[in-house]
């Protein structure tokens, strides 16, 4: 029942930024499945709301399966921990605490001195990596980071003389979209964006909740006026961090609804690049390259998680950039080590996720 949870919890990906993902089930006391909700952030009410009201009288005496613990305090609704009490709940079984420190343990301690039996820790992993952008948020307090590359066998990330290339079949293509439309944001390098004029849209044809956010870091405002970037900014957002003095490009920019900001500490300092995304309540960022940017975010221990996107593809030579520069790692031992390794085929190409150890290490 909790991975039922969790899959009505993943139904909304892409609609409850900046909340979390939230699934709910109530099962009665005869053990009939009587009630179901997912959380969506603009139909406001609560996954544990909408399961109750399915279930109206048989809720009494019956189990409440919920993906995040149910939260104890006023926000835009009145406490879950209320409705669950109200209705007359006996068990809640929830496999992990709320991140936000403001109601952390408060919703289950609640439900324990109303006599109800909170059951925790249930597929706890699975829960925390569903909801492991609104946790690093908390935890954190900066957006989630998904550095995702498309590399050749031999790990490069285009040809010689970075020359735009597209490395990946279309199924993977395809995945990637899937992959844009959880994240709040798409950066990139300037040289990407002056390379390749790519679009960096969600064309999963999933509903978004908040458009994606474009990102460029671009110190010599490398990103050409014509390109998609610039003269669709009007329809998807893209923010342009620079400490360029090129006013003219910066007015052109501005012109076509571009916004650009110059960070105070300088436009390449990754943290506070990323604080000032958070501010916007941008709460995951997906890093698209190229090998500067990415070699930054490595160098920086601000990567939470990898992708990379395997071509059957050997293109050699020295001077096709590999998919990770900046200064790298100087022994093993400073090596990123990933953990909790996926592997997805997309027909002749291989999808390789995980977590490196620096992302635990900086909480
Ligand atoms: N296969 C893939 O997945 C993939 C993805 C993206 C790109 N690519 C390819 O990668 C190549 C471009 O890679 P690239 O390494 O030349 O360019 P890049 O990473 O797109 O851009 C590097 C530039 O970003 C700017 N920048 C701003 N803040 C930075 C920071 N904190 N650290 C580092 N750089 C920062 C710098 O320019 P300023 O000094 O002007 O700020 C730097 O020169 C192209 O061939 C493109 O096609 C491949």
């Amino acid at each position: 029942m909790t991975r039922r949870a969790l899959a009505l919890a993943a139904v909304a990906i892409g609609q409850v930024s900046p909340n979390p993902l939230v699934g709910c089930i109530i099962v009665s006391e005869a053990g009939e499945l009587v009630g179901e909700g997912t959380y969506v952030y603009d139909n406001v009410l609560h996954a544990e709301t909408i399961a109750l009201n399915q279930a109206g009288v048989r809720a009494k005496g019956g189990t409440a399966y919920v993906s995040l613990e149910p939260h104890s305090h006023y926000g835009k609704t009145p406490p879950c921990t209320d409705a669950l009490i109200n209705a007359g709940i006996t068990r809640v079984v929830c496999p992990i605490e709320d991140p936000n420190p403001l109601v952390s343990g408060k919703g289950f301690e609640q439900l324990r001195s109303n006599g109800i039996e909170v059951v925790t820790g249930i597929l706890a992993d699975e829960a925390a990596k569903q909801n492991e952008k609104f946790i690093c948020w908390h935890r954190k307090k900066r957006p989630f980071v998904h550095l995702k590359l498309a590399m050749s066998l031999d790990g490069r990330i285009s040809l010689k003389n970075s020359i735009s290339t597209a490395l990946s079949n279309e199924a993977a293509l395809k995945h990637v979209h899937d992959l844009r439309h959880e994240y709040d944001a798409i950066l990139i390098g300037g040289n990407t964006a002056f390379v390749d004029y790519p679009s960096l849209t969600d064309r999963s044809g999933k509903l978004r909740r908040r458009k994606l956010v474009r990102i460029v870091l671009d110190n010599r405002l490398q990103i050409p006026v014509g390109s998609p970037l610039v003269f669709k900014a009007n329809e998807t957002p893209t923010l342009v961090f620079t400490n360029s003095k090129d006013l003219k490009k910066i007015e052109e920019l501005h012109a076509k609804g571009v916004e650009v900001i110059e960070p105070e500490q300088g436009g390449r300092n990754l943290d506070v690049i990323l604080a000032q995304l958070a501010e916007r309540q941008i709460q995951s960022v997906l890093v698209e390259g190229g090998m500067g940017v990415a070699g930054a975010f490595c160098d920086a221990k601000l990567v939470d998680k990898f992708t990379f996107m395997i071509a059957p593809l050997v293109i050699g030579g020295c001077e096709a950039p590999s998919a990770i520069g900046g200064k790298g790692a100087e022994t093993l031992n400073d090596a990123m080590n990933l953990s909790d390794i996926q592997i997805v085929r997309h027909g002749s190409d291989i999808e390789i996720t995980g977590y490196p150890n620096t992302a635990a290490a900086n909480e």
